[in-house]
């Protein structure tokens, strides 16, 4: 049998990640060991589904804030001499509420932004040349909810990981200092989270040319995080196709780019979009 191809989810026991998961186990046309990442480790739940005997679908167990299970399922996956061809960052949380403590502000920069890059920078040295990191982000974190100001500081050509460190940091001391709508950042540390998980999209592919790492919206879609804004109008299946097909899809080699459908309501398959 051909060698089996390695693909990584995160946040995969439920919503988007778990559909995401189900749809590459069905879908997926080679040879696949999936690993199914959740904060428990726990083996993924896909009752009704008929898994062909081509695909493999083992826990990992990753906690985005914890760097040591960061770190585990990539040397793993380096122990056993493979590679891996996608690494899907799907795992994130949201405070809907703007009144969060500082602990859960920081927090939500802590699991969407560098919980996320942490992740990358693990997988970096194992994924296959042409491989693919596709980054879970939001239209939350479109530069129209920042200052002007803030705005051009994340979309200089010179914004580099220790810059976009610092910004995070600056927001961080702001928030805490209840300074940060009046210095020009958007109400919700979400916004902010998934603005930088943007950037960290464009710096790595700058960084990374053998590889294809893009970033997007899933739309609006009825998990629990999606239902604390109201009713969601989208399916967890729909809501997987934007990421799955900047996983395995065609997208003409493009690299470092936000892609998005016009609306959050539409079931379409994204197109890249400006942020
Ligand atoms: N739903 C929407 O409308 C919507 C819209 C835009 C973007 N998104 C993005 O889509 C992604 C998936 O969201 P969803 O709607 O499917 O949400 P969900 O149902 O709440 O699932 C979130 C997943 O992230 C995991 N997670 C949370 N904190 C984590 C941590 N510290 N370490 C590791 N895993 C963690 C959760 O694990 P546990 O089960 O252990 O908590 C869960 O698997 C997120 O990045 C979200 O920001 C969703």
């Amino acid at each position: 049998m051909e060698t089996p191809l390695v693909i990584v989810v995160t946040g995969a026991n439920r919503g988007i990640g778990r559909a995401i998961c189900a749809a590459l186990a069905q879908q997926y046309p080679n040879p696949l060991i999936l690993y199914a990442a959740s904060r428990t480790g726990a083996s993924l739940d896909l009752p009704n589904l008929a898994i062909p005997p081509t695909v493999s679908i083992r826990p990992a167990q990753v906690s985005l804030t914890d760097q040591a299970s960061i770190s585990a399922p990539s040397e793993r996956i380096r122990n056993e001499n493979k590679s891996c061809v996608v690494l899907i960052n799907n795992a994130g949380l949201y405070y809907f509420q703007e009144n969060i403590t500082m602990a859960q502000c920081q927090e939500t920069l802590d699991v969407n932004y560098r919980g996320t890059l942490n992740i990358c920078q693990a997988f970096l040295p194992i994924m296959r040349k042409g491989g693919r990191i596709v980054n879970i982000s939001s239209q939350s974190g479109q530069l129209k909810y920042f200052h002007p100001r803030l705005r051009a500081r994340f979309l200089s050509p010179n914004l580099n990981l220790s810059k976009l460190d610092d910004l995070a940091e600056e927001y961080i001391r702001s928030a805490d200092h209840y300074t940060a709508t009046a210095s020009g950042w958007p109400p919700l540390a979400y916004f902010t989270s998934k603005a930088a998980l943007n950037s960290v999209t464009r710096i790595l592919a700058r960084e990374n040319t053998k590889l294809l790492i893009n970033c997007c919206c899933p739309g609006w879609v009825g998990t629990p995080l999606g239902a604390q804004a109201g009713q969601p109008p989208k399916s967890v299946e729909q809501g997987a196709r934007i990421p799955l097909r900047l996983a395995i899809g065609e997208i003409e080699q493009i690299s470092g780019r936000y892609w998005a459908n016009d609306s959050v309501a539409s079931v379409g398959y994204g197109k890249v979009q400006d942020w």
